[in-house]
């Protein structure tokens, strides 16, 4: 584990995929509070404009960007390199749900899932590491999964999969960095609920998956942390060096230790 003073990102360029709002967003802010530059990319250009206009005094840069999509992704990594040269933290944070059963779920929502959540994650590793690499200097990259990556749940297999996937993907990168010896530092963020609005984005398909993206709306509005409050919980993360970053480390306790218990007294799912 390294620590890092935060105070040590002022100057440095942040890049952040689904800026537009929700935890993207609070990320940009921080990321903007901590005096970085900011590259704020989505696909909704007018939640970016949004974004970009509240965070107008911070040195901020705009860039409409679908993260399924491989060249435009590439697009993005070039156009931060001619704005603001080498990135000091890369936040693959861009994500969608999709509620429904597996049986139910029509194939162009359940491709949706993985492209985004997946695939999206890649093109962020595949367009900004070998510049990182040739940079040589200190950079992060963060991936934004879930606790859902450890945990199985009914009526959301996609998302759930898919985040499996992703922080699979997030591990593999560390272990590969680290091979090559390059400054870079990697984190896996699996936040627990947070008030967004990705329920009121997410398709569902079938009886339940509407009644679970219901449940849930209400569930993350009730119980769920503040955006701000998960990008805290991300940046004292990385000031105290960790991997695993969690909005909530003791419920992820309990999770992870109900998903060890499991694997290891060869019980099924429940
Ligand atoms: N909200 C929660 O409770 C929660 C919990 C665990 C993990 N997460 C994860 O946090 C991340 C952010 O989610 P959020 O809750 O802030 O949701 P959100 O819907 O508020 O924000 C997601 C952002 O991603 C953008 N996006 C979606 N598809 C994109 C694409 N193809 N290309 C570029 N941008 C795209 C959206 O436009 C949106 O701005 C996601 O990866 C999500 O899975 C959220």
């Amino acid at each position: 584990m390294t620590a890092l003073d935060l105070r040590d990102l002022a100057g440095g360029t942040a890049v952040v995929t689904g800026a537009a709002s929700g935890i993207g967003a609070a990320l940009a802010r921080r990321a903007a509070t901590l005096g970085m530059h900011v590259v704020l990319a989505d696909f909704d250009a007018d939640g970016l404009a949004r974004i970009a206009a509240e965070l107008a005094d911070a040195d901020v840069f705009a860039v409409r960007c679908d993260v399924t999509d491989a060249a435009d992704v590439d697009r993005l990594a070039a156009a931060t390199a001619d704005r603001f040269g080498p990135v000091r933290l890369l936040v693959n944070n861009a994500g969608v749900e999709s509620t429904g059963r597996l049986w139910e779920m029509a194939p162009d929502r359940f491709e949706r899932v993985l492209a985004v959540n997946v695939t999206g994650v890649f093109h962020g590793i595949r367009a900004f590491v070998p510049r990182m690499i040739a940079d040589a200097t200190d950079a992060i990259i963060v991936n934004t999964t879930s606790v859902g990556a450890v945990t199985t749940m009914p009526a959301q297999a996609a998302y759930v999969a898919s985040k499996h996937a992703a922080l699979a993907l997030t591990e593999c990168l560390a272990v590969e960095l680290a091979e090559t010896g390059a400054p870079i530092r990697v984190a896996a963020f699996l936040p627990g609920p947070v008030h967004t609005d990705i329920y009121a984005r997410a398709d569902a398909d079938g009886v339940a998956g509407d009644a679970l993206r219901a449940r849930m709306r209400d569930f993350l509005r009730e119980r769920g942390v503040t955006p701000a409050a998960a990008a805290d919980a991300l940046f004292e993360g990385l000031a105290t060096g960790e991997f695993w970053i969690y909005t909530d480390a003791e419920r992820a306790d309990e999770l992870l230790r109900r998903r060890a218990d499991r694997l290891t007294g060869h019980l099924p799912p429940g």
